[in-house]
């Protein structure tokens, strides 16, 4: 991921500062002010973040960047939020070559998706590549319910040393990238992938025996519905560590430990909350929570 001033192209002008340039007889005084200052560069397709007032003019800025950064090949808008129950994107092409599919390597970890109808948050790259592997311990069966791409398990099989993840995926198009990702990162000893909903496949991996080290439930807004199924993972006695994500208002997280709280007192199981970490802004007041949760 390469943000403005950092990565890539640090070294050299900020992107809006060459757009500004480059446009200044062009755009109005008032259209340069409003020069986009967010974009996310995925693989070498930029999604460009344009206020309302500058729309008018993407197909003109997008071909300038496409002369500005050469890396860079396709440029897409950023219409919308991400939305449902696969937490699709909502972008649309505007120039350069005709193709949605990017492979986007962060942290050493390859992605590959389609960018249409496939989110990538470049504000969750920290806990997915560096926070989250760092806390896998050696030989730790995972579950991985909401696997997506591979977004978390991806990073863990090739930084940690876990012993197997089962990565579980509803959406038929992220779970195909999912199979593709697994084998372009040649992690295939690792991850056991599976389409379906883990509301499934869960209970059947628990009448399997398989007593979860590691439970990741990350997905927006928080899956509470889920945690009953999640605890099927677990067992008296044992510690599994439940990474819980959610919405916490005011950086306040207690709402949702005490969603996990409620779940266990009804499977008959004790939470502590061991560590819990902001991932990133979610809005006036509102921050996208990660809470480490020790089951036992
Ligand atoms: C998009 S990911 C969340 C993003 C990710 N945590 C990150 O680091 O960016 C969530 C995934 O959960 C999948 N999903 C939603 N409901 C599901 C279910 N019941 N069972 C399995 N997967 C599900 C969605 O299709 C989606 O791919």
């Amino acid at each position: 991921m390469v943000q403005r001033k950092r990565g890539k192209y640090s070294n050299r002008v900020p992107l809006k500062e060459q757009l500004k340039k480059r446009l200044t007889n062009v755009l109005t005084p008032e259209e340069l002010t409003l020069i986009p200052t967010g974009y996310q560069i995925i693989g070498d397709i930029m999604l460009l973040n344009l206020k309302p007032p500058l729309l008018h003019q993407q197909l003109l800025i997008a071909n300038t960047i496409l002369e500005i950064l050469p890396s860079i090949k396709t440029v897409y808008l950023n219409t919308g939020g991400i939305t449902g129950q696969f937490r699709e994107p909502s972008v649309k092409y505007i120039t350069g070559e005709k193709k949605s599919t990017a492979r986007h390597v962060e942290n050493h970890v390859i992605y590959e998706f389609d960018i249409e109808k496939i989110m990538f948050s470049k504000g969750n790259i920290n806990e997915r590549g560096k926070n989250l592997p760092k806390l896998v311990q050696p030989r730790e069966i995972i579950v991985d319910m909401f696997a997506g791409i591979g977004y978390f398990s991806l990073p863990i099989a090739v930084h940690a040393r876990p012993s197997h993840i089962y990565a579980i995926e509803l959406n038929p198009t992220s779970y195909m990238f999912l199979e593709k990702n697994i084998q372009l990162n040649k992690v295939e000893g690792f991850i056991i992938p599976f389409q379906g909903n883990c509301m499934d496949i869960v209970p059947n991996l628990a009448r399997d025996g398989i007593i979860a080290d590691r439970i990741i439930m990350g997905i927006l807004p928080a899956p509470k519905e889920y945690l009953p199924t999640a605890l099927q993972l677990t067992q008296s006695g044992k510690k599994t560590i439940l990474h819980y994500e959610g919405i916490a208002i005011r950086r306040d997280v207690e709402p949702l430990f005490q969603e996990v709280r409620d779940a266990c007192d009804k499977a008959g199981r004790s939470p502590t909350l061991r560590a819990w970490r902001i991932i990133k802004n979610y809005g006036p007041f509102k921050y996208h929570a990660v809470l480490d949760c020790e089951i036992s």
